[in-house]
């Protein structure tokens, strides 16, 4: 599909209202038992978060011409997972944070326990999500091999690994291949994610399509982080909805931290440009994911 500046926002704006729909669909309701427990749940998800990766995964299906009815529960799981990492992120034991989203984080509006059972749950609704939406596809094998790809790059050789390595690092000073790799594990696993679940959604892929979309997801998980440390540094609390300084405030090794502020600008536009690159098998209907790796570079939250 070509786009222009204008469609992207608005696409954006149909994609984001799509996985509000669909994840208000699956969460249960307030006054469900355990009430406290699913009001920390819907709390943390129904947040005005960016939906990042729900837009993955319908963008994805969109350049690749599948049905979106069809990807609507792989958009919920992948937000669902992210917001379960969020919780767990700014927990006391690991980032310590205030405020997420621009609200106080669960366990500072709820109690560490109930954020605690609030990110075990979503996990697990993830789960059942990928594992029973009817719609998403007739094919047992290809939702077996959803379910494969979101609990190998959601557990501890994905994003909970990385989420390890940050904590083991904090205070340390890594080289940027260990940064790398810090980074492609605990935000570019799940970024990946969104894109092989979306292809997974179709009824074939050819192997050269699949890996040049698993290319362009590696670049662009890498970019997201890059950013999201640089905002760490120059961004604005009231924008960002999460406190800026936080890195810096806990001796995270960052990119900045490590290699300048001006040398991490450079190292997302070079990602930019390879995800790009990566697309060039691609005709205009990818623009969308253009679009999406730029505005991943050049974000203010
Ligand atoms: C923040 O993710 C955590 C990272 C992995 C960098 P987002 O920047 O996607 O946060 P929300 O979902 O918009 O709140
Ligand atoms: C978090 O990285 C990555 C995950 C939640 C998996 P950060 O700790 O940098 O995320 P923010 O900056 O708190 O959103
Ligand atoms: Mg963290
Ligand atoms: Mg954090
Ligand atoms: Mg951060």
């Amino acid at each position: 599909m070509k786009i222009d500046a204008q469609a992207f926002q608005t696409l954006v704006a149909d994609y984001q209202q799509r996985v509000d729909t669909s994840l208000e669909h699956w969460l249960p309701a307030e006054d469900v038992n355990p009430m406290r427990l699913h009001r920390a749940m819907r709390y943390a998800v129904l947040a005005p978060g960016k939906r990042v990766r729900p837009i993955l995964v319908y963008a994805t299906a969109q350049t690749l011409g599948i049905d979106l009815d069809r990807v609507d529960g792989a958009a919920a799981a992948v937000e669902i997972i992210h917001a379960y990492s969020l919780i767990h992120d700014d927990l006391p034991a690991m980032d310590d944070d205030d405020l997420r989203r621009g609200r106080p984080t669960c366990h500072r509006q709820f109690d560490e326990a109930t954020a605690i059972l609030a990110g075990d749950a979503l996990q697990a609704l993830a789960f059942y999500i990928i594992s029973h939406d009817p719609r998403m596809t007739a094919d047992s094998g290809a939702r077996l091999e959803m379910i494969e790809k979101l609990s190998l790059f959601s557990g501890s050789r994905g994003m909970a690994g990385g989420q390890a390595i940050d904590l083991a690092a904090v205070g340390r000073s890594l080289n940027i291949a260990e940064l790398e790799t810090m980074h492609i594990h605990k935000t570019g696993a799940l970024i990946r994610t969104c894109i092989q679940l979306a292809a997974l959604s179709a009824d074939e892929l050819d192997p050269e399509r699949f890996a040049a979309l698993d290319s362009y997801a590696k670049c662009i998980g890498l970019s997201f982080q890059v950013t999201d440390d640089i905002l760490d540094v120059v961004g604005d609390t009231a924008v960002l909805g999460k406190p800026q300084g936080s890195d810096s405030a806990l001796n995270k090794p960052t990119f900045p931290s490590i290699i300048g502020l001006e040398a991490s600008r450079e190292k997302a536009r070079e990602l930019h440009e390879n995800a790009l690159r990566a697309l060039s098998i691609f005709d205009e209907q990818a623009d969308i994911l253009r679009y999406i790796s730029a505005w991943f570079v050049e974000r203010e939250n």
